[in-house]
């Protein structure tokens, strides 16, 4: 059987949706739902039970902790032991919107959300849906994004229905990600802060919005242990990644696209190339598609991009190098994840 996602564009069907969502999670269930970076796999964060059928579905591995989802600050800081001057500001720029806050987790929040670590990173998300949802259940909701581990983040309920559609009771359809690409992720427990995953938030808002706090380093009792252990699996080299092989290249004219694209070995019969706003004339046959050459434009599109050249049966994606400016960092983060051996 596979489930049909459940769109939610009539009030009706919105709330019709909501009843089924929230009926779900109470029960421990765990269900696949709108964010506005990526789709997201969600459960009940405080119910472990609940918490470890994601990790099953995903076929995640244990070590890789799970972001919480709130809808206001008050359940924001039910989930963790202290909120710093910097989480409030921050929350205060950015929320609800694509940031997810590390600060030292609370006994809300079972070991295996974290896996097992002091610390807990917190999300408060911009969608309607998500949001109404949370706001219903009174819980946060833990939620990885909604593909199998190492796979590609989804951003259109289809995406999930075609990784997880045979296993999950229901994916709610709230349209195209907005984003396109995960959250920043912020560790506040470090002093200074640091990136752990970057993200659409630009690196000089949130930077201005920390220069304007008191940074304190945190409480010993609330700094995260041996840093010497894995903090953060995002930061893994490889990952995000399409099933086709991924390059990134630069050329110069059409010809010397031709060149490099006819030495790109026995794959050569298969290659999708992704340009920006410019379509190159090519001799080679190779399928072409023209992403926006403005950085939020293509963030909100690229995954979609990836998806559709490995559903067309591509050998081999060759992505046009990015320019080197801070808007398209975490752009630069992501594809360099997915062209990693
Ligand atoms: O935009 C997003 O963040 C999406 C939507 C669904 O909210 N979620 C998402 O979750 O991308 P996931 O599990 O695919 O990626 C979460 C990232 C991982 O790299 C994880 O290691 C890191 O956040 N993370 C989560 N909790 C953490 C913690 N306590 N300490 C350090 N890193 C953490
Ligand atoms: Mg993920």
């Amino acid at each position: 059987m596979m489930t049909a996602p459940l769109p939610i564009h009539t009030p009706e069907l919105f709330a019709a949706a909501m009843t089924r969502a929230v009926d779900l999670l109470r029960a421990g269930e765990v269900v696949a739902l709108p964010t506005e970076t990526v789709y997201g796999l969600a459960a009940n964060a405080c119910n472990a039970e609940a918490v470890a059928k994601i990790y099953t579905l995903k076929g995640r591995p244990a070590h890789n902790p799970i972001i919480v989802h709130v809808a206001d600050e008050t359940l924001a800081r039910q989930c963790v032991t202290h909120w710093p001057e910097s989480a409030a500001q921050l929350a205060r720029s950015f929320w609800p919107g694509p940031l997810t806050l590390v600060l030292p987790r609370s006994p809300l929040i079972p070991d295996l959300v974290t896996a097992g670590g002091p610390t807990v990173g917190i999300r408060w998300p911009n969608h309607p849906f998500m949001q109404a949802v949370i706001r219903a259940c009174g819980f946060p909701l833990a939620a990885p994004s909604a593909n199998l581990a190492n796979a590609l983040s989804p951003t259109t309920a289809s995406h999930v229905q075609k990784q997880l559609g045979s296993v999950l009771p229901l994916i709610v359809d709230g349209g195209p990600a907005q984003v396109g690409i995960e959250s920043t992720v912020l560790d506040l427990t470090t002093h200074p802060p640091r990136v752990l995953r970057p993200g659409m938030i630009p690196e000089e808002s949130w930077q201005a919005v920390l220069a304007s706090v008191t940074l304190r380093p945190p409480a010993a009792s609330d700094q995260a242990v041996a840093s010497t252990e894995l903090r953060s699996p995002g930061l893994l080299r490889k990952h995000y990644a399409p099933r086709a092989k991924l390059r990134l290249l630069a050329w110069g004219d059409d010809g010397d696209l031709t060149r490099q694209l006819a030495s790109a070995g026995p794959t050569a019969s298969r290659i999708h190339l992704i340009t920006r706003a410019r379509t190159p004339r090519l001799t080679t046959n190779v399928v072409v598609s023209v992403l926006p050459s403005d950085p939020v434009a293509f963030a909100r599109e690229i995954y979609a991009e990836l998806h559709r050249c490995d559903e067309a049966g591509a050998q081999l994606i060759v992505v046009e190098a990015l320019p080197d400016l801070p808007a398209w960092r975490p752009l630069q983060d992501r594809l360099n994840r997915a062209a990693a051996d």
